[in-house]
């Protein structure tokens, strides 16, 4: 077979940072081709370099025989005829489905825009795609996995036959993630070339046929998935074998005292009647599909969303109409959001500075901020959590996507929050460090907190709850108070909203 990609010796330095260490591989063409690591093994990093998003490096890059090396990721698109989509697809949200695919390549008419050509060219793709949106829709109301093919939609107007996606099933529902991978089929059949980054797993033995490992910028080796199993996935990527399911080690410390409870509560059409209790010591699991109204009825306990019926009693009082987020924080109540991008972290912070945000008062001597604490704390979280690299004096945005979750984590842990809710905590972090976030989850109901932890993935609500609340279009359609009662079938069909 002809090889799609071939990557000679790639090194790739950042100021103070070895990123890539002589990478070489190839990818054969019309295959769908997983790159796997560990957070901070350099996949993404890899794959700027291939679509000319980071134009410096060591090495050579050949594609289809012939080597290349493009300036930017215009030129990568436009001349190579290779395109990346992108976790959070970049978009301008008050243009259309059109405009946004065509974006600077506008099919032309004299000197104007043809639109007439723009939205039949588009459609015939989004419909090749089976699309239920079309060209002349406003962005603005497309759904995540829609804007995802959006950017498959808009990598086949220019005609590319190598497109990488970097965890693209992250913010996808199931059945989003279904007609991703009907899409991916169908390309990979008429033999477009797939690079495909996820830390799920099982998705990997769903649509890939092989798979390349970094390990600390390291190459390590090549799988056929067919005769992999999924632990020797595991231990090539981390160098060790590790639990492939998150279970608790400790005995719950859960006791009787009621610290919150919601009775009643509906904020609109994002969710009704929903009424449950939280007590001292537990951590409370919230599954449901993405979509399902968890994120919301979390906002709005926060105090980042209004409610419009029902109550909250945080230790047995009931919360004022004038509730916000200052008031909850002050209260000891914490929300851990899902969207790190837009609320997660301070983009000119470093590392000890993001993590210490949310408890200053803890690192005061006297009048002042005393860094030394301040450093000991965020060096802390990043041995438990085994941020890579070990710079707590980075700036948080050099970070890879799960190390940056890590941070994230970090700082809401140090918190003096009795209360906490995560959204999706370990979303983009690997398989390795999830189970070292459950471990400190244990520890922080050990010091007498107590947790929320909503999560789409079902091993891991399943692992590490005490009780487990399903929630289904805006309604709780199943509580399970006995870890006899986990069963993934039940608890699958209260997802979907069955009974
Ligand atoms: N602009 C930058 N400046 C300095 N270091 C960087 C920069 N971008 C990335 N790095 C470092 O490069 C290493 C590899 O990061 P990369 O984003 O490629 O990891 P990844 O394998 O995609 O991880 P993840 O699974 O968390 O997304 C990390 O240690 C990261 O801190
Ligand atoms: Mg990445």
């Amino acid at each position: 077979m002809a090889k799609a990609v071939e990557f000679v010796k790639i090194n790739k330095r950042f100021p103070g940072v070895h990123v890539l260490k002589d990478i070489s591989f190839s990818v054969e063409e019309g295959e769908v081709h997983a790159l796997l690591g560990e957070n901070g093994a350099g996949k993404s990093t890899l794959l700027n370099i291939l679509h000319g998003v980071y134009p410096e490096y060591e090495g050579t890059v050949i594609l289809h025989g012939k080597e290349v090396h493009f300036k930017d990721a215009n030129d990568a698109i436009v001349n190579g005829n290779i395109s990346k989509v992108h976790q959070e697809t970049l978009v301008v949200k008050d243009l259309t489905v059109g405009q946004n695919v065509t974006l600077g390549y506008e099919p032309k008419k004299g000197m104007f825009v043809d639109f007439a050509k723009m939205n039949s060219d588009v459609d015939a793709i989004l419909s090749d795609l089976n699309c239920k949106f079309s060209a002349a829709d406003l962005v603005a109301n497309l759904t995540s996995g829609e804007m995802q093919m959006l950017a498959i939609a808009r990598a086949l107007y220019h005609h590319s036959n190598i497109i990488s996606l970097d965890e693209p099933t992250a913010s996808l529902t199931l059945k989003e993630t279904d007609a991703l991978f009907e899409v991916i089929r169908k390309l990979k059949a008429q033999g477009v070339t797939i690079l495909y980054v996820s830390h799920h797993l099982e998705e990997i033995f769903q649509i890939c046929d092989r798979a390349s490992i970094l390990r600390d910028g390291e190459y390590i080796e090549t799988l056929d998935i067919a005769k992999t199993t999924r632990d020797e996935l595991i231990h090539s990527m981390v160098g060790r074998n590790v639990a492939a399911v998150a279970g608790r080690l400790k005995p719950s410390p859960r006791t009787e005292e009621v610290v919150l409870k919601v009775d009643h509560l509906s904020s609109g059409k994002n969710f009704n009647d929903v009424s449950f209790e939280l007590h001292k010591g537990e951590i409370l699991g919230f599954f449901g599909l993405v979509g399902a109204g968890r994120t919301e009825v979390m906002r709005t306990i926060f105090g980042a969303d209004r409610k419009t019926g029902g109550e909250v009693y945080l230790h047995g009082k009931k919360l004022d109409a004038a509730w916000n987020t200052t008031k909850a924080l002050h209260a000891g109540l914490g929300l851990v959001p899902e969207d790190r991008k837009t609320q997660g972290f301070m983009a000119l912070s470093d590392n000890t500075d993001n993590i210490a945000i949310s408890s200053l008062e803890k690192y005061m001597t006297g009048l002042f901020v005393d860094q030394n604490k301040k450093n000991k704390n965020a060096a802390y979280y990043f041995e438990e959590m085994d941020v890579h690299p070990r710079r707590i004096d980075y700036l948080t945005k050099n970070m890879s996507g799960g190390n940056q979750q890590k941070v994230i984590l970090g700082r809401w842990m140090s918190a003096e929050t009795e209360i906490l809710i995560f959204d999706e905590p370990t979303k983009g972090v690997d398989v390795a460090a999830k189970a070292e976030i459950y471990r400190l989850m244990e520890d922080m109901v050990a010091n007498g907190k107590s947790l929320i932890v909503v999560s789409s993935e079902l091993p891991e609500v399943m692992g590490i709850s005490d009780r487990l609340i399903i929630m289904s279009e805006g309604k709780i359609t199943g509580e399970l108070t006995d870890k006899d009662q986990y069963v993934e079938d039940v608890i699958m069909n209260y997802a979907i909203g069955g009974n």
